[in-house]
């Protein structure tokens, strides 16, 4: 099926390389307003995209689908210079049925160089990460991640089966394994926040899907992982319990191999190096404001071979 992926305003690299490691297919046109793509993908799971949605037609063709009832919205991509009311006027006089604007089926018209028309399957909210905010979980921890950025690493590893997150905190990273439907497995060396990180499994019901460890990492015999998706701790709030920070990584790097061939680590740093020097060949790399005057470091890698 070709779908039409509207990216969202923040950040093109990274919207594009979310739908990449997501698609299971091939991607017929990207610029950095959106992508068309022809496979299948788990759309519903984007967080650096807005819509996606099935196209119907490039161009406005002389024919339509018939629907009980629909409401036509136009977008204006940068390159469009008319007005899209007027598209929305034309695309809906050429569509049988009745309109209804908040009930109907969403015919969107995507305008650009072209148009496309498209049918609406997904649009992105931010409401469905209300309730597992930072804030708003019972066991709180400052330095844990929103639930949107865990989502994204989660992606960018295109986790379907079983993770490991070896530094798990609260379980940021966890909690959307679970709600995703992903078996995840989380090992904290601090017995409060791996308490912490059990509660909140518990609270947002995703236990059956998350088990929590206490033990140090770089001691703990583990099974294999699908990947391994993860937040370093940064020796500050997220302790590292007395040891070096590089030498913690590059240790727990090497560990990596023993447990998974793919793994996405965000830092407060460039890791390449160190990661290379540990056996992985980085495939993506991003550093983004996870707040205001928050930089992160993001590293999509697979073993080298
Ligand atoms: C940046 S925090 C992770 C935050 C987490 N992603 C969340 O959303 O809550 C890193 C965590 O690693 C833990 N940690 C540090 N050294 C560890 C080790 N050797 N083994 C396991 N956990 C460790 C710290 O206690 C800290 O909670």
């Amino acid at each position: 099926m070709r779908l039409f992926i509207l990216f969202a305003k923040e950040d093109p690299k990274i919207s594009k390389a979310e739908v990449h490691s997501l698609l299971d297919g091939k991607v017929l046109e990207e610029t950095d307003e959106y992508c068309v793509v022809d496979g299948s993908i788990d759309y519903s799971r984007l967080v650096f995209s807005r819509y996606a949605c099935s196209v119907l037609s490039e161009g406005v063709p002389k024919g339509l689908p018939a629907y009980k009832s629909f409401a036509v919205r136009a977008t204006k991509l940068k390159s469009f210079k008319n007005s899209a009311r007027e598209v929305e006027r034309d695309v809906a006089s050429r569509i049988k049925g009745k309109v209804d604007l908040e009930k109907g089926t969403v015919i969107r018209v995507f305008c650009g160089d072209e148009l496309w028309v498209t049918e609406e399957l997904w649009a992105y909210t931010q409401k469905q990460f209300k309730a597992r905010d930072v804030n708003a979980r019972p066991s709180f921890n400052p330095t844990s991640l929103q639930p949107k950025t865990a989502r994204l690493l989660l992606n960018l590893a295109n986790a379907r089966k079983n993770v490991l997150d070896p530094f798990c905190g609260v379980g940021g990273i966890l909690l959307e394994a679970g709600v995703l439907g992903i078996k995840a497995t989380g090992i904290e060396l601090d017995e409060k926040w791996a308490e912490g990180a059990t509660e909140n499994a518990w609270f947002y019901r995703v236990d059956k899907k998350v088990k929590i460890v206490n033990a140090d990492f770089l001691e703990w015999k583990g099974k294999e992982f699908e990947c391994i998706v993860t937040d370093l701790p940064y020796g500050k709030s997220s302790g590292l319990f007395g040891k070096k920070r590089e030498e913690l990584y590059s240790k727990a790097f090497k560990k990596f191999h023993t447990h998974t061939g793919k793994c996405v680590v965000m830092a407060q740093e460039d890791l390449r190096p160190l990661l290379k020097k540990a056996g992985w060949e980085t495939k993506f790399f991003h550093s983004f404001y996870v707040h205001k005057s928050m930089r992160r470091y993001i590293h999509a890698c697979s073993a080298k071979s």
